[in-house]
């Protein structure tokens, strides 16, 4: 795992768009995975601010959404096809046929993650994975004791991210969400998490052990994934010097190879 800690969210969000644009720009038919959330919210407004200028073109871009609230209509505000126009989509000129978020009203629950992962296979992958960080240690919406190993299906969610997102311990029981296993076969992997709420997790997921308990700790067997912290979420970090040391002396190792 590489640990990237900025100072501020601001730094962290144009971080995370840079690395999009230049994946897009070596790969302009890239395939990304997508996050919703609070945290992708600054993420999106610099992407979209970087199309405005030119910076980045999405017309040969595919993207796979993690997850959705299963029961609402798509355009419910509820609903992350909402989140993804509101946020993204409809600022930016990716191919309405390019975009893949899981149905959140399919006919057939079972056939539906079956599509999912097909649609997947079918455009040869995800390049780039873009993932949030739920407080108890969800990347989708994979929550504590997920299998490791899983493949999209329907998972019930936890109190806790009802709080997080809702504000209420109510609101919808049931999402689909691409599985660990799904996550897993990105190439590339990028986590974000911002603010002290996130450091006892980031913790976890970083410095303990692999455990179905913190799902995101899996990403430690990843051969390519980042993690994207602002100071306050790499506050309970006990090597946090010497994260900050690597990254700060990166160049260097490439200044040895020349
Ligand atoms: C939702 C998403 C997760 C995301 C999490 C983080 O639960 N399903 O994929 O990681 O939000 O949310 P926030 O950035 O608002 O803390």
């Amino acid at each position: 795992m590489e640990i990237i800690i900025l100072p501020t969210p601001e730094d962290c969000f144009r971080e995370v768009a840079d690395r999009i644009g230049n994946c897009i720009q070596a790969k302009p038919e890239a395939v990304l995975g997508l996050a919703t959330g609070r945290t992708m919210r600054g993420i999106y407004q610099k992407l979209v601010a970087d199309f405005s200028v030119g910076k980045v073109d999405f017309r040969q871009v595919t993207t796979f959404n993690l997850d959705e609230y299963l029961g609402y209509p798509p355009d419910d505000p509820t609903t992350f096809f909402s989140y993804m126009q509101e946020h993204l989509f409809q600022h930016i000129n990716l191919a309405p046929e390019n975009m893949f978020i899981p149905s959140s009203l399919p006919k057939s629950m079972e056939q539906e993650c079956t599509r999912y992962e097909q649609a997947i296979q079918d455009k040869g992958g995800i390049d780039l994975q873009l993932l949030g960080l739920g407080r108890e240690g969800h990347i989708g919406f994979n929550e504590p004791s997920s299998s490791l190993q899983a493949r999209t299906r329907i998972k019930t969610l936890t109190k806790t991210t009802l709080k997080d997102n809702f504000g209420k311990e109510e609101g919808p029981r049931f999402a689909i969400t691409m599985g660990i296993g799904t996550i897993m076969q990105a190439r590339q992997i990028i986590l974000v998490a911002l603010g002290e709420s996130k450091a006892q997790v980031v913790a976890e997921m970083v410095e303990g052990p692999i455990t179905a308990s913190c799902p995101a700790s899996v990403l430690q067997f990843h051969p390519l994934a980042k993690v994207v912290l602002d100071e306050a979420a790499a506050g309970k970090l006990k090597r946090k010097v010497y994260y900050k040391w690597v990254w700060e002396h990166k160049n260097e190792v490439e200044d040895l190879e020349s």
